[in-house]
């Protein structure tokens, strides 16, 4: 699209949609973000918009969680300080380090899967490249290492731990990465189960393909037995899987305003590897940015459903499936009923994410 044509798309949705900060949400939800950060990827891209909701007092941000996934936890760890000292936010929002791979899935187990099934999309997160053995092989933020910012002592688990316990039933948990560092809270201190007041994810393939494997979404496939534990608690838990994600991809010229108007952000987007000023696909898939966009609106999703939800963990093609089920076993279930997101207002998120996207970081 032309940026001209798009300017005048974008003027007609911000006049006829209502602003998402004009929607009335509950005051300020508690918010814990476990994310398999990079610093322009979906995930960095749905902090910033919960960096706006935060200090517009919509979320209260009460930290950063990073959970071994899309990226390895050497390179995370440099990549989130500088995003919430970016934004300004590196007094309020502490960052933890978490779990450095799955509960069991390995590279050397993804192997065998490469060999026995063929492969999927060809992203495999972490696993894509080799680990950083030192500092000196992390690659630095597009925009310079943080300067006043340092990883928390206490690991991301006890954070999320005491979190919980500290806030009963207030805290959200918006999980965007693989579910290994939930899991480890709840197997450790069982008793945040029903403290926690609900858990949204960016997760699972209900009714559509996978994407990293033929059947399996990324974020269950690289470690499906954690995603097993959690969803099988009895917790509030909140889907905005691929069914809904897929409908969501922007051509490439759809952060061209956001560029126009946001020199801060164009830096730390056009320093995206192997293209000055591009991504390397030729659409942008939103992931992460539609779940914290659900969590700030839950009337964005237009069409839910409620079904028994759990994963496939047998090794195999299906390893890491999302599995739902629209009634309950005859016996009584050991599942556990969740909504899933099927259908977004997608005129009204592009408003939103295009406005919030625009306005200076800090
Ligand atoms: O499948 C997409 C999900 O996997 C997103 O959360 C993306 O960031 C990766 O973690
Ligand atoms: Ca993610």
């Amino acid at each position: 699209m032309k940026l001209r044509t798009f300017a005048t798309v974008l003027l007609s949705l911000l006049s006829s949609a209502p602003a998402l900060a004009q929607v009335q949400q509950p005051n300020s939800e508690k918010l814990i973000i476990d994310s398999d950060f990079g610093t322009f990827n979906d995930d960095g891209q749905a902090f910033i918009l919960a960096a706006h909701a935060h200090k517009a007092g919509r979320i209260q941000l009460l930290g950063l969680t990073l959970v071994t996934g899309n990226v390895w936890m050497e390179q995370q760890r440099v990549d989130a300080l500088k995003a919430v000292e970016r934004v300004g936010l590196e007094k309020q929002v502490p960052v933890f380090a978490g779990a450095q791979g799955p509960l069991l899935h390995s590279f050397a187990s993804f192997a065998q899967e490469q060999a026995l099934l063929g492969v999927g999309d060809g992203f495999y997160g972490a696993w894509s490249g080799p680990r950083p053995k030192s500092d000196a092989e992390v690659v630095p933020p597009p925009d310079g290492h943080a300067e006043r910012t340092q990883i928390q002592r206490r690991d991301a688990v006890d954070f999320m731990i005491d979190a919980i316990r500290a806030n009963p039933h207030q805290v959200t948990i918006l999980a965007l990465g693989p579910a290994t560092n939930i899991a480890l809270a709840i197997r450790k201190a069982p008793d945040i189960v029903p403290l926690i007041g609900r858990i949204v994810y960016m997760a699972g393939a209900f009714d559509v393909p996978g994407n990293t494997m033929p059947a399996a979404e990324f974020n269950v496939w690289f470690d499906p037995e954690a995603a097993k534990i959690v969803y099988r608690e009895p917790i509030e838990q909140v889907f905005v899987p691929l069914d809904v994600t897929n409908s969501a991809h922007f051509p490439l010229d759809f952060f061209d305003p956001i560029l126009k108007a946001n020199p801060q952000v164009a830096r730390i987007y056009s320093r995206i590897p192997d293209n000055p000023n591009r991504p390397p696909w030729t659409f942008i898939p939103f992931w992460d940015q539609l779940a914290i966009a659900y969590v700030l609106d839950p009337s964005l999703a237009t069409e839910t459903e409620t079904r028994w939800v759990d994963v496939d963990t047998n090794f195999g093609v299906n390893y890491g499936r999302t599995i739902s089920y629209k009634h309950e076993f005859p016996q009584g279930s050991f599942l556990q009923q969740a909504k899933i997101v099927k259908k977004f207002d997608l005129k009204r998120f592009e408003a939103y994410y295009l406005e919030t996207m625009s306005k200076p970081l800090r």
